[in-house]
């Protein structure tokens, strides 16, 4: 008789009851590829009395997720909860001195305290997997520690967020601006609870920084990641940018360079007839570069009940199968300390921004531009609206850092209506 793996999972939200609906409906295929049952020993939520469309009458019942954690009867934790600090880092800390190993969804959890969760599950002999965390179903982690194991990763890139990604798409189909999309997704349940984490660019931002320390060994740098959010961007620039050819996506990349880790989430013009460039919906798509495969693109749901679970169900087969790779790849002690980047590559920006409309004001925006040694490669000048001139102008390739300093000094010569859009043009 083989020894079953005994999960307690915590968190019975969409993702948990996803992943209860598979071990109970494919026990028998899920025994035949482990060669082990895999069962519920207990399971632990807020409201114990909620329907949640499935029986868990068969599983013990705890209302603290920490006493879940500690529980002898189950060698796995399954925390889908959510929230860096709180139920979810208590517990997953308890679970690990307990010696359990942990399956997590939480980017934000492992974000900011993966380092130190890898240290302590290291020296307890425990693994800590987290498919789900990033990028929903799409087996990404998977792809980098084992398909790819054989390369040096030399980019990681993707659109990772797709509830910013429908917001993006969805102004671009229908022509609504920002605002009116935003409620149409709140109104559909796709944001997170805090939106910030959505539309900042926050929870991108977790996932992007998983992902760099696994393909880079480096230690996991949240704080490092170059963070923009979409919040400004409005129905003019993804009409200006599909006029370029281009489509607006928020788009991570990461990649370890001679000036240190460059990390990015930010607002960026793609091709439009590029594979990023035709990501609609809430579709999430990560594109990664080694030296020996060159380039695959993973494309699948970022989110929802089957494809998170799914990548949950991905993390317990292999647990099961006794397969143990370190949290981010490597022992954690061999995990390298890296700056971040202190200049980002160049690249060619679209700068949107309203003049006021007096004489010369164009020219001193073309002297800003020039003196910080940036070139203009396109410029136009909209209809005029009032007393103020839209001016789109796309440079040569320049860093972000340069941009800055010449919107900051344009700023001070009294020609600018409002803050300027500056928006990274990615030709990828
Ligand atoms: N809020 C996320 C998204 C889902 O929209 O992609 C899980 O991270």
């Amino acid at each position: 008789m083989t020894t079953p793996l005994r999960l307690g999972i915590a968190g019975l939200g969409t993702v948990g009851v996803g992943v209860v609906k598979i071990i109970r409906q494919k026990a028998n295929l899920l025994a035949a590829r482990t060669g082990r049952p895999i069962v519920i020993t207990a399971v632990s939520a807020r409201s114990r009395d909620k329907d949640r469309g499935v029986n868990l009458a068969d599983y013990a019942w705890e209302d603290d997720p920490v006493d879940l954690a500690k529980r002898d009867d189950i060698d796995v934790f399954v925390e889908l909860m959510g929230g860096h600090e709180g139920p979810a880092k208590d517990a997953t800390e308890a679970a690990i001195a307990a010696g359990k190993d942990v399956i997590t969804a939480n980017k934000a959890l492992l974000a900011i305290h993966g380092q130190a969760l890898a240290e302590a599950a290291e020296a307890k002999g425990c693994v800590i997997r987290f498919e789900a965390a990033v990028a929903g179903g799409i087996p990404v982690v998977k792809s980098l520690t084992e398909g790819l194991a054989g390369n040096d990763i030399t980019r990681v890139m993707g659109v990772m967020n797709g509830t910013c990604n429908y917001i993006l798409t969805r102004m671009q189909d229908a022509g609504l601006p920002y605002d009116e999309v935003f409620a149409e997704a709140d109104a559909l349940g796709y944001l997170e609870a805090d939106p910030n984490l959505d539309v900042g660019g926050i929870d991108a931002g977790h996932k992007l920084s998983l992902l760099s320390s696994i393909a880079f060994g480096t230690k996991v740098a949240f704080d490092g990641v170059e963070l923009e959010g979409i919040q400004r961007i409005s129905i003019e620039d993804i009409n200006q940018a599909a006029d370029l050819g281009y489509r607006i996506k928020l788009l991570g990349v990461a990649q370890l360079t001679g000036r240190g880790l460059e990390q990015r989430m930010t607002p960026c013009l793609v091709p439009a007839d590029s594979p990023l460039g035709q990501l609609t919906g809430g579709t999430n798509m990560v594109v990664l570069e080694g030296d020996a495969v060159e380039q695959i693109v993973l494309r699948g749901p970022g989110a929802g009940e089957g494809p998170t679970a799914s990548a949950v169900m991905g993390d317990v087969c292999d647990v099961a199968r006794g397969l143990r790779i370190s949290t981010f790849g490597v022992p954690v002690g061999a995990l390298e300390s890296t700056q971040p980047a202190q200049s980002n590559s160049p690249a060619p920006f679209y700068l949107r921004m309203a003049l006021l409309d007096r004489p010369g004001a164009l020219a001193k925006v073309a002297t800003v531009l020039g003196e910080f040694g940036i070139s203009i490669d396109r410029m136009r000048q909209g209809q005029h609206d009032g007393s103020e001139a839209p001016v789109l102008i796309v440079t040569h390739k320049t860093q972000r850092s340069a941009l800055n300093e010449a919107i900051a000094a344009m700023s001070s010569t009294g020609v600018l209506a409002s803050d300027p859009v500056a928006l990274r043009i990615e030709n990828v």
